[in-house]
C-alpha cells in the first residue's frame, strides 16, 4: 500500500526531487500531486521509518524536506483542527507548528494560525518549543483542504518549510546571495572560528562578505564590480590592479578579476573560501583548485554551481573529479534561495 508524504521542493526541480526519492525508496515511479508552490504530496511504497533514514543517507540535493502525511481533513476552525492534530502527535515530545496557506478558508496569516494552533495544543498538555522541537507539525491549508504532516525531528531531514520564509524575516540583508550563505551555514553545518581570514571570490555587491565579517572573519573580497560599501558598514579598503595590500582593514576589496587577485595573495592562508561567480561549474572548480594551496587544512569551501543548461547538472561529477585531490566531504544541496544553481560544500584535505 502506498504511503503518502509531503515533499517540499523548488517547483523548477520537482522532477529531480521525486527522482531522488525514487532512487532512495526503490520505487520505479513516484506519483506527485501539486499542493502549493513549494509543497507536493508524493507516494512511496516504503513506510516513513524505512524511507526517511534512506533519504537522509542519500543526502538529496533537491528535496528540501519530506514528512509523512498524518491527516487529511477540511478546515472548520482552529480549535477543531488543533483537536484533530493533537490525536496524531507524540506525547511527551515538545513541538513546533509550521503553517503553509494558499487561498485558504482560514482567516489570518500563517504566523497567526501557528500561534492559535500552538496555543490550543499547549492547552491540551503538550509543550511548544520553537527552537529545538522534538516533533514538527507541518500544516498545509489550500482552500478548505488541510493536510497535516510531520514527525519526530531526529528522523526528518532538518530543513523544514520554515526556511522558505526566511527572506521575510531578515530585513537587514544585503541581497539574496546573503540568504544563500546564511542557509548554507545553517543547513550544511559549516562552522568557522572567529578571527580567521576568509576569501570571497565573486564577492560583489557583498552579501557573503557582510555575513563573513559578521561571523568574525577578515575578508579578502575579489570582484571587478563595486561592492555595496555603505551596506557593508565596516572598514573596507579598495585595492585596484597594481595596488598594494595593507594590513588592518576587516575587508579588503581586490577590485579586479580572480586571475589578477590571486597573484597578490600567495602569502595568505585562509580558514574559509567562498566562490559565487557567475561562471560555469568547471570554471568555479578551476578557481577552487587554484586556491587550494592557500587554504588551511580542514578549511571549508563553499561554492555555488550555476546550472544554466540542463547538462550542467551532469557535469557535477567532473567538478568532484577536478577537486577531490585537494578537497573532501563533498555535499551538494539546492537551498531555498538558490535560483538556477546548487550549492556545494567541501573541506580542504589535511596532510597533503
Ligand atoms: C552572483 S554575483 C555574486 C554575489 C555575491 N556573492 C554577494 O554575496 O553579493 C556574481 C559575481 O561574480 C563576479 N565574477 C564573475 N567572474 C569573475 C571573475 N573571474 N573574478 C572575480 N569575480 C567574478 C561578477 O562580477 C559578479 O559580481
Amino acid at each position: 500500500m502506498a504511503n503518502e508524504y509531503v515533499m517540499c521542493a523548488d517547483p523548477r526541480f520537482v522532477g529531480r526531487a521525486t527522482a531522488e526519492v525514487a532512487s532512495a525508496s526503490g520505487d520505479k515511479r513516484i506519483p506527485c500531486r501539486y499542493m502549493t508552490h513549494s509543497a507536493y504530496i508524493i507516494e512511496a511504497t516504503l513506510p516513513s521509518d524505512e524511507l526517511l533514514p534512506r533519504i537522509m543517507d542519500a543526502n538529496p540535493v533537491f528535496v528540501y524536506s519530506l514528512f509523512p502525511v498524518l491527516l487529511h481533513t477540511s478546515f472548520k476552525g482552529t480549535a477543531e483542527l488543533a483537536g484533530e492534530m493533537e490525536k496524531t502527535m507524540i506525547k511527551g515530545r515538545s513541538f513546533r507548528i509550521e503553517v503553509i496557506r494558499e487561498s485558504s478558508a482560514a482567516e489570518g496569516s500563517a504566523k497567526t494560525l501557528e500561534v492559535e494552533l500552538g496555543t490550543a495544543i499547549e492547552s491540551m498538555g503538550h509543550i511548544a518549543d520553537l527552537k529545538n522541537p522534538k516533533q514538527i507539525m507541518v500544516v498545509i491549508i489550500v482552500g478548505s483542504r488541510v493536510t497535516v504532516s510531520g514527525g519526530i525531528t531526529e528522523s526528518l531531514i532538518d530543513i523544514t518549510a520554515d526556511y522558505s520564509r526566511w527572506g521575510q524575516r531578515h530585513i537587514d540583508i544585503l541581497n539574496r546571495a546573503e540568504m544563500k550563505i546564511i542557509e548554507a551555514f545553517a543547513l550544511m553545518k559549516i562552522n568557522i572560528p572567529i578571527g580567521i581570514k576568509s576569501i570571497d571570490i565573486g564577492a560583489a555587491p557583498g552579501g557573503w562578505t557582510k555575513f563573513l565579517v559578521e561571523k568574525g572573519s577578515n575578508v579578502f573580497a575579489i570582484d571587478a564590480a563595486d561592492m555595496d560599501y555603505a551596506m557593508l558598514g565596516e572598514e573596507c579598503t579598495v585595492v585596484k590592479h597594481g595596488g598594494q595590500l595593507q594590513k588592518g582593514p576587516r575587508i579588503i576589496h581586490l577590485k579586479m578579476g580572480f586571475d589578477d587577485a590571486i597573484k597578490m595573495l600567495s602569502e595568505e592562508r585562509f580558514g574559509f573560501a567562498g566562490i559565487d561567480m557567475n561562471v560555469s561549474p568547471m570554471e568555479s572548480a578551476e578557481s577552487a583548485a587554484r586556491i587550494s594551496g592557500l587554504m588551511e587544512p580542514g578549511a571549508p569551501l563553499l561554492m555555488t554551481l550555476k546550472l544554466c543548461k540542463p547538462s550542467d547538472i551532469d557535469g557535477i561529477d567532473n567538478v568532484v573529479k577536478r577537486l577531490n585531490e585537494s578537497y573532501e566531504g563533498f555535499i551538494f544541496r539546492k537551498l531555498p534561495h538558490n535560483r538556477q544553481e546548487i550549492t556545494m560544500v567541501a573541506h580542504r584535505k589535511a596532510g597533503i
